[in-house]
């Protein structure tokens, strides 16, 4: 029996026209802040990363994303008009950056499907930090037109990108991506962003147990030296179609363990706060980081929850404002935008929405049975991004 006869799809509930009331904001209250200015959730969490979905449509169908038989010709996606037009995205990321956010991530769906995407990346680069510096402009991509893409979003002011790749094996990567495209394709995006000097680039991996760990050591020796930054990330029960089952997740501790006993390699420190990713090197002989091998990421959502230091708010593509992933309802920010309100309005009531946040939800998934399956009223990552 294939993996695919075993799979089993949960049908889609639609959570996307659901939202939260949005808090009374009083039109001239300053909000309390942390003893440095930054503006602090319940548990003590700044805002500084802002991650903006600009569609809900993708080219490929990863099986623990959108998986095809969910994500059919039937499926129905958002209308053009519901969509945050770039100058309503570019207005409200101005008011996140006011308010803290450092760094914003594009993503989807896949980002590079909506049109005129590098327009939206001139604007957002112009906008700068209360201190006046630059924002880390990112964008998240599954590669397959970043051939054609990478130098025009280069110069449309876009710093980096982070390229999905399950794999090197061209039959396993079509299996991954289920809409048969081919990994040279990808590879050839990914040299091209690196020819437009999109760096440092990171490439992401999901590993499934039973579908992709033989792709590990390829992957990591394929990278080991090229400049970027491989990150292994364990399958998170997100969104409610996946099907996802504690038995697939392969803990980032023995992705460790695997390269490690062919390639050496020595824990290295975070290199900002918040960040997602436990960083190892490779070692040299002497068992020193050789920095010109570079390092590896692994990011261990499932295993070792880092909602302690989570500083991610998620604007979906219609203008939903979700403070975690693992969200069921999300704030109406488009509302709002369209009233009109003024800056000041949307300012306070982001700010009150992000002083009100608890959310901890891989923490709590910890304290579940360990194969207890993912809830099935949940967002889908897809919709509001990675
Ligand atoms: P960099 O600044 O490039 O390091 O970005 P990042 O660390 O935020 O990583 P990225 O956006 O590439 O996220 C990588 C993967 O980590 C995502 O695709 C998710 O699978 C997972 N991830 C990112 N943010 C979160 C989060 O807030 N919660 C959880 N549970 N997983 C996350
Ligand atoms: N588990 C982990 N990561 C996921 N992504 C999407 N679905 C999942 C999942 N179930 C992430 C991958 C991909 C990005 C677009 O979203 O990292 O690279
Ligand atoms: Fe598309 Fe990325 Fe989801 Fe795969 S993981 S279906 S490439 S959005
Ligand atoms: Fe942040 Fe939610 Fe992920 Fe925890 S589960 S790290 S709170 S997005």
């Amino acid at each position: 029996m294939t993996q695919r006869d075993t799979h089993r799809t949960i049908a889609l509930t639609d959570q996307r026209n659901t939202c939260l009331p949005l808090p009374i904001t009083l039109q001239n209250a300053s909000l309390p802040l942390g003893s440095n200015g930054q503006l602090l959730d319940t548990r003590g969490r700044a805002l500084r990363d802002l991650r903006i979905s600009v569609t809900d449509r993708c080219n490929f169908r990863c099986n623990y994303c959108m998986p095809k038989e969910i994500f059919d010709k039937d499926h129905v996606y958002l209308k053009h008009a519901d969509l945050l037009s770039f100058e309503e995205i570019t207005r409200l990321a101005s008011i996140f950056v006011a308010q803290g956010v450092q760094k914003i991530r594009l993503t989807g769906g896949e980002p590079l499907l909506r049109k005129n995407i590098e327009r939206l990346i001139e604007q957002l680069a112009n906008l700068r930090t209360p201190e006046g510096k630059a924002l880390d402009l990112t964008l998240t991509t599954n590669g397959s037109l970043l051939a054609r893409k990478a130098r025009d979003l280069k110069s449309a002011g876009l710093q980096r990108v982070t390229v999905s790749l399950d794999g090197l094996n061209d039959a396993v990567f079509r299996q991954m991506n289920d809409v048969d495209f081919p990994v040279a394709d990808v590879l050839h995006g990914i040299d091209a962003a690196r020819e437009a000097g999109l760096g440092p680039i990171k490439i992401n991996m999901v590993v499934k147990r039973g579908t992709n760990e033989a792709e590990i050591l390829p992957m990591a020796q394929r990278f080991k030296g090229s400049g970027m930054v491989l990150r292994f990330i364990e399958y998170m029960d997100v969104g409610a179609t996946n099907s996802w089952r504690m038995h697939e997740v392969m803990p980032s501790c023995e992705v460790v363990q695997l390269i490690q006993s062919v390639l050496p390699l020595v824990q290295l420190e975070a290199s900002q706060p918040g960040e997602t990713a436990e960083r190892w090197g490779y070692a040299d002989a002497l068992g020193r980081h050789d920095s010109a091998a570079g390092e590896i990421g692994v990011i261990s959502s499932v295993t070792q929850a880092f909602c302690s230091s989570c500083n991610r708010a998620r604007l979906s593509t219609e203008g939903q404002l979700y403070l975690c992933l693992f969200a069921q309802q999300g704030y109406d920010l488009r509302s709002l935008v369209r009233k009109p309100s003024s800056d000041a309005e949307l300012a306070n009531t982001i700010g009150n929405i992000w002083q009100g946040r608890t959310d901890r939800y891989s923490e709590l998934r910890s304290a579940l049975p360990q194969d207890a399956g993912a809830p099935t009223r949940r967002i889908e990552m897809s919709y509001i991004g990675g």
